[in-house]
């Protein structure tokens, strides 16, 4: 089941540029229809349907079409990414030159994140290698209506630029702030034309769906969501790292793989995740059942909950753009809340409240940011709250 990042991943055996010489070979309608019948879903953590979106961007109208890849990584415990742009920048700029064939791109713009900066010059080397075999800039071989290139942009590492209009927002060179969807990037993307934004993990997949088919993608992990899937492991266990898995394990599953014990609760999706307790280690990530980010965390025993949702919420408070009340305020509140169940001045029925107050930042806020702020704080008093409760009884004395 398992493979770590020194192990066999999947992107090491499969040989760069077979599945960009595949795809030449193919209509753009054709390329499509491959991702379609390979399953393939984004992993960004939205995991929407990456044929579609390439279907949505070849209908509309230009001028022009981007493709944007999204190297934000700004999840916390999220560092796959970094991982497959160190050891496979070539299977991601095929991927991307792949995109671009199917939608009739001419630009692609990789977003890297600041604290990236280091990894810039190798990229450009790499790209400067594909200019130099031609597979950038004009005339991609047996396209011969086909030009493609790809530039690096360098993020200043705001969190919420990692959201797809914010990015968008920033590459155009304002502040980076979720814009109001509809319309989609499909549609309006980056400077009004459509635009397709991947992870940098999807496009590594899309180059190996073309190089080993769709049928063998499509067989692996489970019907909702096929395929494998990388995932940064860390916190309380001994081998933590980047892992391969096929979606549909279970978390007893990746607790052995990773050697976790007397575990306590398992983030799923980072700090816009949720807090899975052990009587729910039975569950599986897959869009069936759990959603997935790129981020797992294990907590251990000694843990303490309220510690944890208060650093989460820490988090987002600092983050957000302070574009909606939702998100800006109700972070804030929530925070205080933890503060007053730190000092025992939170009774049950204020617990309650700040649940409803959760909810309402969940349903109201403008971008997934807000969105899924509060779902750590929420699902830790859903399974810990006799340990947030017993908290207060003790420190009251
Ligand atoms: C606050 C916030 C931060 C995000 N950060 C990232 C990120 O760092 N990397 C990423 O690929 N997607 C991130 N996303 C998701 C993107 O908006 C978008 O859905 C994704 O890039 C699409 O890629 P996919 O189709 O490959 O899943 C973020 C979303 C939100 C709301
Ligand atoms: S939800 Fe938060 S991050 Fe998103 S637009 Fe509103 S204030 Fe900004």
């Amino acid at each position: 089941m398992k493979s770590s990042l020194t192990g066999k991943l999947t992107f090491a055996l499969v040989e760069p540029d077979t599945g960009l010489a595949h795809a030449v070979t193919m209509s753009p309608p054709g390329i499509v229809d491959e991702l379609r019948r390979s399953g393939l879903r984004g992993r960004g953590g939205g995991g929407f349907e990456v044929a579609e979106k390439w279907r949505l961007c070849a209908a509309a109208e230009g001028p022009g079409r981007f493709i944007v890849c999204n190297a934000a990584e700004g999840e916390p415990g999220s560092f796959k990414d970094r991982a497959i742009l160190q050891g496979f920048a070539q299977l991601v700029f095929e991927g991307m030159t792949i995109a671009a064939a199917a939608v009739g791109a001419s630009r692609g713009i990789l977003y890297l994140r600041r604290e990236y900066g280091y990894m810039a010059a190798h990229m450009e080397s790499v790209l400067a290698a594909r200019r130099h075999a031609g597979l950038l800039g004009q005339c991609i071989p047996g396209r011969g209506d086909f030009d493609f290139d790809i530039s690096i942009h360098l993020g200043d590492g705001a969190y919420v630029c990692g959201q797809e209009t914010a990015l968008l927002e920033y590459l155009e060179g304002r502040r980076g702030e979720p814009r109001n969807r509809p319309p989609w990037p499909t549609t309006r993307g980056l400077r009004g034309a459509p635009t397709v934004v991947h992870n940098v993990e999807t496009f590594a997949w899309v180059s190996c769906v073309l190089a080993r088919g769709a049928a063998w993608f499509k067989n692996l992990g489970t019907a909702g969501s096929p395929g494998l899937k990388l995932f940064s492991v860390s916190g309380d266990c001994q081998r933590p790292g980047v892992y391969e898995f096929q979606l549909g394990f279970s978390i007893s599953e990746l607790l052995e793989t990773v050697g976790a014990e007397r575990v306590k609760g398992v983030q799923i999706g980072g700090a816009s995740g949720r807090m899975i307790p052990p009587s729910q280690f039975h569950r599986t990530i897959a869009m069936e059942d759990l959603p997935y980010g790129g981020a797992i965390i294990v907590f251990g025993e000694e843990r303490d909950m309220l510690d944890v949702a208060g650093n989460y919420l820490r988090f987002f408070v600092r983050e957000s753009c302070g574009q909606c009340v939702p998100c800006r305020e109700g972070t804030r509140r929530l925070l205080d809340g933890v503060e007053r169940l730190r000092q025992g001045r939170c009774p049950a029925v204020h617990l309650d409240r700040l649940c409803e107050l959760g909810n309402t930042i969940r349903l109201t806020s403008k971008c997934g940011l807000g969105q899924s702020a509060p779902q750590a704080f929420l699902s830790i008093v859903s399974h810990y709250r006799r340990e947030l409760m017993g908290r207060e009884r003790h420190e009251r004395g």
